[in-house]
């Protein structure tokens, strides 16, 4: 069957070959700003657009749709897909795809450094040796905490989840999660020293952690999230780190993305704060254009997509 060739708006170049192959087959116009589009440059860039394919930044949602008339294939290069509504793309009958697994690994090791990170102080202690600060060896000095044999709790059980948890063995630690087979929520809090977060944002998860769930948390806890910022109450996350309600967190994502330099979560003591960096690898990153790539390909084909979020 011979194809006809769709236009396709594309917010972001990609690492790796992925993109040359839907320039072989469509016109690809690529978005061009040092910034994300605005919700209006998303709507000009996409108005006469047959495949978007989007970043996790891009908010896709009813009103936008409406000024994209002929769009009937979003690829979102994320596994997460909470900046699509769903129901507005269902509507319209518009299949969105997004790229499971290949990032899976790459998020987990970036859980582990931040859990190794944020117990062993490696921030501060990397940067008391570039200050000059530091001057001998001491025996009570930058002191942190056991990871090896710590108990581990996972929110979010799925495929990033059980790939930390992979992890966990090795450091003998025990592992606890709310999902089938698991504890209650409060159990985990309860008896957790690290709380990882791999659930999706959805309504329910929103502000899953909050100040009642933090006073839950033991005082020598610490809270790691690579999920999604807005699953943390970060002004309840700020008073419970001042506070000494728990010891630590270390956050990939926060809400807004970037943070502020000044917002005041970030003058929290024993906070990480990295930027959005759980799949930034070379090769999970070119492994998700192919997947986003495939996705947007089979759509304008009019065959379903390898990965259609349902
Ligand atoms: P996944 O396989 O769908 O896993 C998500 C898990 O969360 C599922 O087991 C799901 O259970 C569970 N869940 C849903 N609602 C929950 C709730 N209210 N409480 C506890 N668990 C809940 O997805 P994944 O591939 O592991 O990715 C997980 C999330 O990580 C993505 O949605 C994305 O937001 C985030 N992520 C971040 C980065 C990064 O760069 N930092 C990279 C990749 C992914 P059910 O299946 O039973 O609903
Ligand atoms: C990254 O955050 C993703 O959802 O892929
Ligand atoms: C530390 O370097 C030690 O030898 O104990």
């Amino acid at each position: 069957m011979r194809r006809t060739v769709a236009r396709c708006f594309v917010t972001h170049d990609l690492p790796g070959p992925a993109l040359d192959r839907l320039r072989a087959e469509h016109e690809v116009d690529l978005w061009a700003g040092l910034s994300s589009p605005t919700p209006d440059e998303l709507a000009a860039g996409a108005a006469d657009a047959e495949g978007l394919l989007s970043m996790l930044v891009d908010r896709i949602d009813a009103a936008l749709l409406d000024r994209c008339p002929k769009l009937r294939a979003i690829a979102n290069y994320a596994v997460g897909y909470d900046n699509i509504d769903l129901t507005a793309t269902r509507a319209r009958g518009i299949p969105v795809g997004n790229t499971p697994d290949v990032l899976t690994d790459a998020t987990a090791d970036l859980t582990f450094a931040l859990i190794l990170a944020i117990a062993r102080r490696l921030e501060d202690a990397a940067a008391a040796v570039k200050n000059g600060e530091w001057r001998t060896w001491e025996p009570d000095k930058y002191l942190g905490h056991d990871v090896h044999g710590a108990t581990l709790g996972i929110i979010g059980m799925g495929r990033i989840g059980r790939a930390v948890a992979r992890r966990a063995a090795g450091f003998e630690m025990t592992v606890l999660h709310t999902s089938r087979d698991g504890v209650a929520l409060d159990e985990l809090l309860t008896s957790s020293d690290f709380v990882s977060l791999h659930c999706p944002l959805t309504p329910e998860t929103h502000h899953l952690i909050d100040a009642e769930t933090l006073a839950k948390m033991r005082p020598t806890a610490m809270l790691i999230n690579t999920a999604r910022g807005p699953i943390v109450d970060q002004r309840a996350l700020r008073d419970a780190l001042v506070d000494g309600t728990i010891a630590g967190a270390a956050l990939d994502v926060t809400d807004p993305e970037p943070l502020a330099p000044d917002d005041p979560l970030m003058s929290a003591p024993n906070l990480i704060v990295v930027p959005h960096i759980g799949s930034a690898t070379h090769q999970a990153r070119a492994d998700m254009a192919t997947l986003a790539v495939e996705n947007l390909l089979a759509a304008l084909d009019g065959r379903p997509m390898p990965h259609e979020v349902r």
